[in-house]
């Protein structure tokens, strides 16, 4: 069982990946709500925190529902971390995570998020530095290595376990691998296999479906699994890896009657959270995701993304279940959509 001070999480714990523009206050009440464990915030720059930058502060929002919840920050300058680390830890997270994975050529190139693969020495005094500095446990996210003759894992997670970090997510790709291919889980299961290794280690990268959940338990042995891409359009996912986990029995797909209740509900936090305008305009891209593939759509999938009357969607949302209700709905298909879309970032 993991243990991050006072914090205890339950048996097998399922971990929300943090997702720029996904895991938003309102995404993560949903995710919450069908059983994640342990969610984070979408990563912010250092440099924005102590600029103050209200955009930015406006994402470290947690309330005390989403526990156990962190705020992640990514940087590549030693100052900047501590000192943002310091100004997050009075926002009361459970803990700070760092991003050290995120390959985003913006963001890599500079030497931040994956791009401190190219530079373990100062992701590893980064994040001595910040764990020395906060009281709260410090984690840390990453990749396998920059690229497959760079695969620096194995040592980096010793290293980072030596400076105090209380926890590590491995996703099994490559910077150089963005989210081509498929992720490689046997480094992720060799760390677990370390006897040297004592912190938790939490897996990452295409977990799609129960089965995959529960190898990576079963086979990877990891202490926690981390799903992204697979929640975009299907925040149920947890509530159904759990059941399998427990049960080994697989929900059936959900009909697109059930995907309507739980767009509505989705509506009307993004309402709640965001004001009528922006909660409408935030949940366009939801829609679309809740949606996709179901035949005929076109012209009604138009309408739900162009209206701003919440009475309008109400009545589409009416129309959808006339017309498509008794459909049941897999969406795979999202992963590749949105792979797709960050490359060209
Ligand atoms: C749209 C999107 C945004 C992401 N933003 C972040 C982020 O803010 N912080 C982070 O650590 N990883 C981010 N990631 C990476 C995910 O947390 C995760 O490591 C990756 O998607 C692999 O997991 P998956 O195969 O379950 O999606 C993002 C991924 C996607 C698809």
């Amino acid at each position: 069982m993991i243990a991050l001070n006072r914090i205890q999480l339950p048996d097998k714990p399922l971990f929300l990946a943090p997702m720029e523009d996904v895991t938003d206050l309102t995404f993560r009440y949903m995710c919450k709500h069908f059983g994640a464990d342990v969610m984070y915030t979408e990563f912010v720059s250092s440099e924005a925190i102590i600029r103050e930058s209200e955009k930015t502060l406006r994402k470290t929002r947690i309330f005390d529902y989403e526990r156990p919840v962190a705020i992640q920050i990514f940087g590549n300058n030693l100052h900047t971390m501590v000192e943002a680390a310091k100004i997050v830890e009075t926002f009361e997270p459970d803990f700070i995570d760092l991003n050290f994975g995120c390959p985003v050529k913006k963001i890599a190139t500079k030497g931040a998020g994956a791009g401190m693969l190219q530079n373990p020495e100062l992701l590893v005094a980064i994040s001595e530095a910040v764990a020395k500095n906060v009281s709260l446990p410090v984690t840390v996210k990453t990749r396998l290595g920059w690229d497959d003759s760079s695969i620096i894992i194995h040592d980096l997670a010793l290293r980072l376990q030596d400076v105090g970090i209380s926890m590590l997510t491995v996703h099994g790709r490559t910077r150089s691998q963005f989210y081509r291919g498929v992720a490689n889980w046997e480094p992720i299961g060799a760390l677990k296999a370390n006897p040297k290794i004592t912190i938790p280690i939490v897996g990452n990268g295409d977990i799609k479906t129960p089965h995959d959940a529960a190898r990576a338990f079963d086979h990877y042995r990891v202490d926690g699994v981390m799903i992204g891409r697979a929640t975009i359009g299907k925040p149920w996912i947890f509530k159904e890896i759990r059941h399998f986990l427990n049960t080994g029995t697989l929900f059936p797909p959900l009909t697109v009657t059930e995907r309507v209740e739980i767009a509505r509900m989705h509506l009307n936090k993004s309402i709640e959270f965001k004001g009528e305008k922006y909660g409408i305009l935030e949940m366009r891209q939801h829609f679309g995701n809740y949606f996709k593939g179901l035949p005929n759509f076109k012209e009604t999938r138009l309408k739900l993304v162009t209206t701003l009357s919440v009475e309008e969607i109400e009545e589409i949302f009416q129309t959808i279940q006339k017309n498509w209700g008794n459909i049941p709905l897999d969406n795979d298909h999202l992963i590749d959509n949105h792979c797709q879309k960050l490359e060209r970032l």
